[in-house]
């Protein structure tokens, strides 16, 4: 029996990956012996809506500094980011006299470069210390530090209170959400908005995309949960909006309550998600039942394309490709490699299973049958830029919603 991390309500995990290792720990050789694994464990409450990991590693492992996700490793991301942007400056920004912008989890400064740009006063909350450094030679201003009580009082010291605060796949990562949400309310002015958007719970459970669920993501959340979570710190829910981007994610908008207007699109969602079950276990057994086939249907794929003396390897060595190749216990013999862009996971190995990572710049010339494709939510920039692959007959593995060559 396990406690709840926003309610304290009793809950148990409904299956278990295993035993996993940090999903962006891609390793050297010499690292194989001290490789640090936990039990990766998902659970839903039914009394708050949260679908939670039970256990996870200490963050210390994980946002140091050596992180290896750089936002502008992706062209798609960084103009989805300039895009958020721009929209936050319009709805919100544009009309204030000199307006305070702070963004949690700012990374190499995708984001606040906009508002670097214009001179709007800015800070970026960033525990990586390698990413926040990107971040300043694009003129952004970031305190290494995680977004907590005492970050707050920090930045109130410093700074006025944050017209907006915006965040972009960060606020699953952090485990105590009731002191963020605390910290959040503390350093928000009582007109301003709080706007994220992260991986979406609906969306997962759609699309079968397990691999969603890895030691970053504490939570997938859904507006049910995130109502929950933030109304007990004096905030609600005015506005939502479904985006295409990590396979689908929602984009949540608070304010303190009774503040503003809330728009349409809050009871259209809520509603969805009860006729979708999003508050209740049934729909996490069904879950279940659906990723227990979709590692039998891989392996089956994957064994069959060995025995023909086919070739196959990885594409992208995403975060979520280590849930998979984990617990669908898939190593070098039946995956030889993986190929990647990011300079800090080439010639490394996977986390766990220790596929080497190879240069995507070797991609065309391996010659392969098929790739399976772990960045399956970049499909459309893939496709586009590797029509080669395609015209000399190379095929795509995909696991979502199912395990399907195309
Ligand atoms: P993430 O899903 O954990 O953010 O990881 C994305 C990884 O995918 C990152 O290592 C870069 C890699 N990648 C490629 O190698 N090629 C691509 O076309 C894309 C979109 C990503
Ligand atoms: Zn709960």
């Amino acid at each position: 029996m396990h406690k709840c991390r926003v309610c304290s309500n009793n809950i148990e995990k409904f299956m278990s990956f295993g035993k996993m290792p940090i999903a962006n720990a891609f390793l050297k050789k010499e690292e194989f012996k001290d490789e640090y694994f936990f039990e990766l464990a998902p659970s839903f409450c039914n009394k708050c809506f949260t679908f939670q990991i039970i256990d996870q590693p200490d963050p210390n492992k994980m946002f140091h500094e050596n992180y290896t996700f750089f936002t502008r490793s992706s062209k798609f991301m960084v103009k989805h980011f300039n895009l958020f942007a721009n929209d936050i400056y319009d709805r919100f920004l544009k009309n204030l006299n000199q307006p305070m912008v702070i963004e949690i989890g700012s990374n190499d400064g995708a984001y606040l470069e906009f508002f670097s740009k214009k001179n709007i006063s800015h800070l970026g909350i960033e525990p990586s210390a390698n990413v926040a450094k990107v971040a300043k030679s694009y003129g952004v201003n970031s305190l290494v530090s995680f977004m907590n009580l005492e970050t707050s009082k920090k930045i109130l010291n410093k700074y006025r209170k944050a017209d907006a605060i915006t965040a972009a796949n960060v606020i699953c990562h952090i485990p105590n959400i009731n002191e963020f949400a605390e910290s959040i309310s503390n350093i928000l002015d009582d007109n301003g908005v709080f706007v994220f958007e992260e991986p979406y719970l609906g969306s997962m459970i759609e699309k079968n995309s397990y691999d969603q669920i890895y030691d970053e993501h504490v939570y997938i959340f859904s507006a049910l949960s995130i109502q929950s979570i933030f109304s007990n710190f004096g905030m609600e829910l005015f506005d939502l909006q479904h985006q295409s981007t990590h396979g689908g994610s929602m984009r949540y908008f608070l304010c303190k309550k009774g503040k503003k207007i809330i728009n349409k699109s809050v009871d259209n969602i809520l509603l969805k998600e009860k006729e979708q079950n999003l508050n209740k276990d049934d729909v996490f057994l069904k879950f279940k039942q659906n990723i227990e086939k979709s590692k039998i249907d891989l392996k089956n794929l994957l064994n069959q394309i060995k025995k023909n003396n086919k070739l196959v390897a990885g594409y992208a060595a995403t975060s979520k490709s280590t849930t998979i190749l984990n617990y669908c216990d898939i190593d070098e013999d039946l995956m030889p490699c993986i190929f990647d862009t990011t300079p800090t996971k080439i010639n490394k190995y996977s986390p766990g299973k220790h596929i080497p990572i190879k240069d995507h710049k070797y991609f065309q010339e391996a010659k392969l049958d098929y790739a399976f494709l772990f960045a399956w939510n970049h499909y459309e920039e893939i496709k586009k830029k590797e029509q080669k692959f395609i015209s000399k007959n190379g095929k795509w593995i995909t696991h979502v919603p199912e395990i399907k060559v195309y």
